[in-house]
């Protein structure tokens, strides 16, 4: 059994990584922190987790303890906590996943730039590997330090991806626009996201600039010869789960059609455990309806008259986003069957 702590475990993410640790076959969680609810039990917090952890109750974030009764660490904090715990964990010899944007960013200035804070730890930027299986699995296996993507991003990247290594899209025109629930702010209410002022949201915010953005040209850049622009706008719905990119381009090849589109999406994710592709019939599209409480990730791109693409992806953004993909990336890490459990199909209706 690999023996895992989770640093932020009273939050959504943390949540979402206990429902789904619960039943996995390899994986024990010995630590869970908090310190608003340290010596509460799991389910003071997690209601529905009664009976799941009977003997696990949540305690003050300690390095020592962390060492000792762990292998493997997630960290589920806000921004600029991990960087200051991750060096010494590392030091100890755990391995660890973090669902925090602290390393994600190769560039400590871009970090300084969209975080506006340092950065305690910047030698251990490179040795991070960016946790999108879909893009860097080689590099996982081996990873020490992996830092998870952020929810838009996910959906961004995997909904592009294909277009983007075709090279078939003018990447110097891209407009992102992704749709997200209330459960990506994170557990702490604030004027903007406490319910009676988010629930029938259609908010377009962060429209100046969204830390996401970083990230997302990291990553395509990567993919990409010649660089890429991208126009990215969020919007806050009265949803509570789920994350929709649909991101609109232009094509710069003549012969493309549906026919070709939809080969080169089957041909980048055939065999990819956790990303569909939406084909005809009643739903043509991804709608995170019909992914939520699973991993997966719902991918389609359609032509727009002649020379317009629009590509979409849709995820729960705790799961696909989050804690699904967290775990995915730490069953490649211990090389195990990388859907070990994951494998739970979405809920419907949610
Ligand atoms: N929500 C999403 O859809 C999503 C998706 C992908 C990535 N993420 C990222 O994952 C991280 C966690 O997100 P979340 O939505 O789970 O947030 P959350 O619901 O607000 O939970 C945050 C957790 O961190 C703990 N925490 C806060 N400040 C801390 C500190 N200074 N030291 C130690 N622990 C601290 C909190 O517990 P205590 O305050 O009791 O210690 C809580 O358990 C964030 O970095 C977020 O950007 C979130």
């Amino acid at each position: 059994m690999i023996r895992v702590g989770i640093v932020g475990a009273s939050g959504y993410t943390g949540g979402e990584l206990l429902r789904l640790l619960a039943l996995h076959p390899s994986v024990q969680v010995t630590v869970a922190t908090s310190r608003e609810f340290t010596g509460k039990p799991i389910s003071y917090v997690h209601i529905n987790l009664r009976r799941y952890y009977p003997d696990l109750k949540f305690t003050n974030v300690e390095i020592d303890a962390l060492t000792s009764r762990c292998d493997l660490v997630f960290i589920n904090t806000p921004p600029g906590i991990s960087q200051k715990i991750t060096p010494n964990l590392i030091e100890s010899g755990l391995k660890i996943v973090d669902l925090s944007p602290d390393f994600r960013l190769k560039n400590i200035e871009e970090y300084r730039r969209w975080y506006q804070m340092d950065h305690e730890a910047v030698d251990l930027l490179s040795k991070a590997v960016y946790g999108l299986p879909e893009i860097h699995r080689d590099e996982i296996k081996n990873a020490e330090l992996i830092a998870c993507p952020g929810c838009n991003s996910t959906a961004s990247i995997l909904a592009l991806t294909p277009l983007i290594e075709s090279n078939i899209i003018d990447k110097a025109h891209i407009i992102i626009d992704v749709k997200a629930g209330s459960s990506e702010a994170g557990r702490k209410p604030n004027l903007g996201s406490h319910h009676p002022e988010r629930a029938n949201a259609m908010r377009p915010y962060s429209v100046e600039g969204h830390r996401h953005v970083a990230e997302i040209l990291q990553e395509l850049s990567l993919l990409s010869k010649e660089e890429i622009r991208i126009m990215f706008v969020p919007h806050a719905v009265g949803a509570v789960r789920g994350a929709l990119a649909t991101c609109y381009t232009w094509l710069t090849q003549d012969d493309v059609d549906e026919n070709m589109l939809r080969r080169i999406y089957a041909k980048r994710y055939g065999r990819e455990p956790f990303v569909r592709i939406v084909g005809e019939g009643l739903f043509k599209y991804p709608d995170p309806v019909n992914v939520v409480g699973s991993n997966y990730a719902d991918v389609k791109a359609t032509q727009y008259e002649k020379k317009g693409v629009i590509a979409f992806c849709a995820i729960d953004n705790l799961i696909k986003g989050a804690a699904g993909q967290a775990i995915q990336c730490m069953n490649i890490l211990l090389k195990i069957d990388e859907k070990t459990g994951l494998e739970a199909p979405p809920l419907r209706p949610i």
